[in-house]
């Protein structure tokens, strides 16, 4: 077990004297979340919404969403369209996420979640989002660019349109290192297989995009094997969240894992992932160590689960579950 660590409220409340330098997130297919909560959810027949919510989103929206909770500076940037932009513009003005995105004229999409409390079970029905311009490539890049010089990280998440380059977040990798930024990358399938060649410094796969990257693993021993085969490789930090189950990383030459969570009363996981990277982020950018960063990273995702929309938690329960989770260190 690794030894005392600062409580959340102490992490998130701390300085940020000196720095104005944000960590920019990086959406490529943002959406507007329509969140409703409907009893007895089928597959067919007409439901009555009992309550909702709209809510931007996408994964590296709502890592911004945490990231500005936590008073850490942010700004959201990547790619809108159309009317459900603007209108995602406007509600991350409403909830004062900083942002910067490319313009273009297709329609940003919409996606849909269904929490069904009686079932217990949740159902999500996501648009493909719009196909993007190479000339709003060039324009995001020039932006990048741009932000990257005033920013300590740069986190890339989420899958870009279907029919996007698997080069994407390689090119772009690429790019924002030039000026010395470390790069968090956050995606699944020919986007991360592709972009960790780029050698991000830390990249957060959930349990089956970890397996999807490097193939079947049959146990954590065999999963700490294979991340660090990628620490190997040159990414710093390889973090493995797996939903209930906790989360395991490598991080340099050191390996950890957080299981047992503390029960909680599961509401909506999604997002769980984007609150986890927002915490771990937010806690180096304070000065944390790793070990602090990872359990901050996890309390915060925990506590995300248990609430209706991504990026929601509550200082309280973060606390809570801060004091309970326990961090092993694996000896290999
Ligand atoms: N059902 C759950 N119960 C408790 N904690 C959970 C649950 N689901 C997620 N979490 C917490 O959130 C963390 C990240 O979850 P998960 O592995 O599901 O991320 P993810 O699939 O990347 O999510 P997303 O991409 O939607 O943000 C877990 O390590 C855990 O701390
Ligand atoms: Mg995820």
């Amino acid at each position: 077990m690794e030894g005392k660590r600062k409580p959340i409220a102490k992490v998130c409340k701390s300085t940020t004297e000196g720095s104005e330098v944000m960590i920019l997130t990086v959406t490529l297919n943002p959406a507007l979340d329509k969140n409703y909560v409907v009893e007895n959810f089928a597959l067919s027949g007409i439901h009555r919404v009992e309550s909702m919510s709209t809510i931007p989103a996408g994964k590296g929206v709502n890592v911004s969403r945490v990231l500005q909770q936590l008073q850490i500076p942010t700004k959201a940037t990547g790619i809108l369209g159309g009317h459900t932009g603007k209108l995602i513009q406007s509600l991350l003005d409403e909830e004062k996420v900083a942002n910067d995105f490319v313009w273009i004229r297709a329609e940003s999409r919409c996606s849909i979640l269904i929490v069904d409390e009686v079932k217990q079970v949740h159902t999500e029905v996501i648009e493909p989002g719009p196909t993007i311009p190479q000339g709003a490539i060039g324009r995001l890049n020039r932006k990048l660019e741009q932000l990257a010089t005033q920013s300590s990280w740069v986190v890339f998440s989420g899958s870009p349109p279907p029919d996007t380059t698997p080069q994407i977040y390689y090119n772009m990798i690429k790019l924002v290192k030039k000026s010395g930024v470390k790069v968090a990358l956050d995606t699944r399938g020919p986007w991360l297989k592709t972009g960790i060649k780029a050698q991000p410094d830390l990249i957060k796969p959930n349990w089956d995009e970890f397996q999807e990257l490097v193939g079947p693993c049959y146990s954590t021993v065999q999963a700490f094997e294979k991340a660090k085969a990628l620490v190997d490789q040159g990414i710093e930090t390889v973090v493995v969240s797996m939903g209930s189950k906790g989360a395991l990383a490598v991080h340099g030459n050191k390996s950890y894992q957080i299981s047992n969570l503390p029960p909680i009363e599961v509401v909506s996981p999604v997002g769980s992932g984007d609150s986890l990277v927002a915490g771990l982020l937010a806690t180096l950018q304070r000065g944390g160590d790793f070990p602090e960063a990872f359990c901050n990273g996890v309390a915060i995702a925990t506590s995300n689960a248990a609430h209706f929309g991504a990026g929601v938690f509550t200082f309280e329960e973060v606390a809570s579950l801060q004091k309970k989770i326990s961090i092993e260190k694996i000896p290999f």
